[in-house]
């Protein structure tokens, strides 16, 4: 595996890849939901590109840009016993020159949820995945179903921008016990970490409960809400049964649905996700070690 920090190198590097190239944009602290994206993108692709960056312009102020989790020598180590070609991992001023001025803003899909709780977040998202498709110009690109929104904004990003590539979701990798994976995780302690399940129990209620019978949306979230709320160290940002589409809250009865929440455990915050689609509940997949 080829590591490179710069943008020349990198261009370079991908000349001489065998196409398709498929694209695995991350922030590091890589876990097995990262690697299961890397594991898909090898079945797909004849070369596989992953960048590390931790983007500064998607966090806020008050966000945890300083703490986030870094580990470059364990993640590379991951990355190449996955079979990566080409790693990027570039530093923040190789990719935002002194001066830049120019965003990606996705509008309506990147304002309930996650864009009403972090302001700016999807702009910088979508800024950073923009300039990693242009500078990487793969045939596939691969994201977790967890960041559920992220995968709305990106989609609307490809489609209205005309990226010539297709997008690849991967479901969502949980632990044992259920909680999705994420590299935030490494903030909780054990006390946290045994309460992070509760959002995991939330999501299966609303499932039992739609599959009992309750098509009603407010008390498909009522039901999520009402188990978080039995979880003293969970506080809630928010509990969303929302249009997979255009991620609005839904009213009266559900016929498919984005089942979605953030929650604050101690000083970490979560997110996680179940989607009802076509009579069929994607809930992700339980890491097999
Ligand atoms: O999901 C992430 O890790 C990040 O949001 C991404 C897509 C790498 C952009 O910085």
């Amino acid at each position: 595996m080829l590591i490179v920090s710069e943008i020349a190198a990198f261009r370079q590097a991908l000349q001489r890849l065998a196409r398709p190239v498929g694209l695995v944009p991350t922030m590091g602290y890589l876990h097995a939901g990262h690697l299961r994206l890397v594991e898909r993108a090898r079945q797909d692709c004849a070369s596989v590109v992953t960048t590390i960056f931790v983007n500064p312009t998607q966090f806020g102020p008050q966000e945890d840009l300083a703490t986030y989790p870094r580990d470059f020598e364990r993640d590379s180590r991951m990355l190449e016993h996955a079979g990566v070609d080409l790693l990027f991992a570039p530093n923040a001023d190789e990719i935002y020159l002194p001066g830049f001025q120019t965003w990606v803003s996705v509008e309506g899909v990147s304002q309930p949820l996650e864009g009403a709780s972090r302001p700016g977040h999807f702009r910088g998202v979508a800024t950073v995945v923009a300039k990693l498709f242009n500078l990487a110009q793969p045939e596939y690109a691969y994201f977790g179903q967890k960041d559920a929104q992220q995968v709305a904004v990106i989609s609307r990003m490809v489609r209205d921008l005309n990226f010539p590539l297709d997008l690849v979701i991967v479901p969502t990798v949980r632990e044992p016990d259920g909680l999705a994976m994420s590299s935030r995780n490494a903030y909780l302690n054990t006390v946290e970490r045994a309460a992070a399940v509760v959002l995991y129990r939330s999501l299966s209620c609303a499932k039992e409960a739609y599959e009992a019978g309750e098509r009603d949306a407010e008390a498909l979230r009522q039901a999520m809400r009402n188990i978080l709320e039995s979880e003293p160290l969970a506080q809630v940002q928010y509990v969303s049964c929302a249009d997979n589409d255009t991620l609005h809250e839904l009213h009266g009865p559900v016929s498919h649905a984005l089942f979605s929440m953030a929650v604050r455990i101690g000083k970490t915050r979560l997110i996680d996700n179940f989607v009802f689609r076509d009579g069929t509940w994607l809930t992700g997949s339980f890491n097999q070690g």
